[in-house]
């Protein structure tokens, strides 16, 4: 039995229809299920940002995780596979045609992604203060609490409708990462190695 964290919403759909397509089963959480058991797999409906510590703590063996959030957590788990799924930017984003953010001598910050921000600003020798939201991102420099934001920009409606704009690229490729567990992926060497195989005929065909 391999047990397989997908994170909640669209990437856990388009993963089941992999499952689908390579099991000939219908793979479907119901309702607000939680744990779904077929074919010799147990997979569970996590949110985005906890699937690598279930992995990471082997309560799952394998599972799908944006890489924006694997960077951000940085915790010690193998990375197997490009799923190339909600494929997306990280960006710096600022109120449109002003650059003013350019001139302070500390940068405040709202992002979700703190590591790699901090990462970011630091690596180009900018102080930047580190304002933590857990979304609506875009809001922050609207409403002054922030100069800019690091943010996932997937197709730049949520910066247009808002009178933002990219700014620069911090990452310029975000996608979905099949990863496993370590100990797992010894113990569990040639299921893990099987399904990884079948998923990655499908994902690269
Ligand atoms: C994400 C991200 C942006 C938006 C980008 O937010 O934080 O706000 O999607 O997508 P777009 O470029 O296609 O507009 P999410 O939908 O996860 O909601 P959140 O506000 O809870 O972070």
């Amino acid at each position: 039995m391999i047990t397989v964290a997908l994170p909640k919403g669209r990437i856990a759909e388009q993963t089941l229809d992999i499952f689908k397509e390579i099991f000939n089963e219908d793979f479907q959480f119901k309702g607000r299920e939680l744990i779904l058991k077929k074919a010799g797999f147990t997979f569970l409906n996590v949110r985005n940002w906890d699937v690598a510590t279930y992995v990471y703590h082997q309560a799952a063996d394998i599972g799908i995780v944006g890489y924006d959030v694997l960077r951000e957590l940085n915790l010690d788990v193998l990375e197997l596979l490009d799923m190339k799924l909600g494929i997306c930017k990280i960006c710096v984003g600022g109120i449109k045609d002003n650059n003013s953010y350019k001139n302070k001598t500390e940068l405040k910050v709202a992002t979700k992604l703190q590591g790699i921000a901090k990462e970011y600003f630091s690596k180009k020798g900018i102080p930047a203060e580190i304002i933590k939201l857990n979304g609506s991102i875009e809001l922050a420099p609207l409403i002054g609490l922030s100069d800019v934001i690091v943010d996932i920009v997937e197709t730049g409606t949520t910066m247009k409708e808002n009178g933002l704009e990219v700014k620069e690229d911090v990452l310029d490729y975000v996608s979905a990462r099949l990863i496993a567990n370590k100990n797992s992926f010894v113990a569990k060497k040639p299921q893990i190695i099987e399904v990884y195989e079948r998923i990655e005929e499908i994902v690269n065909k």
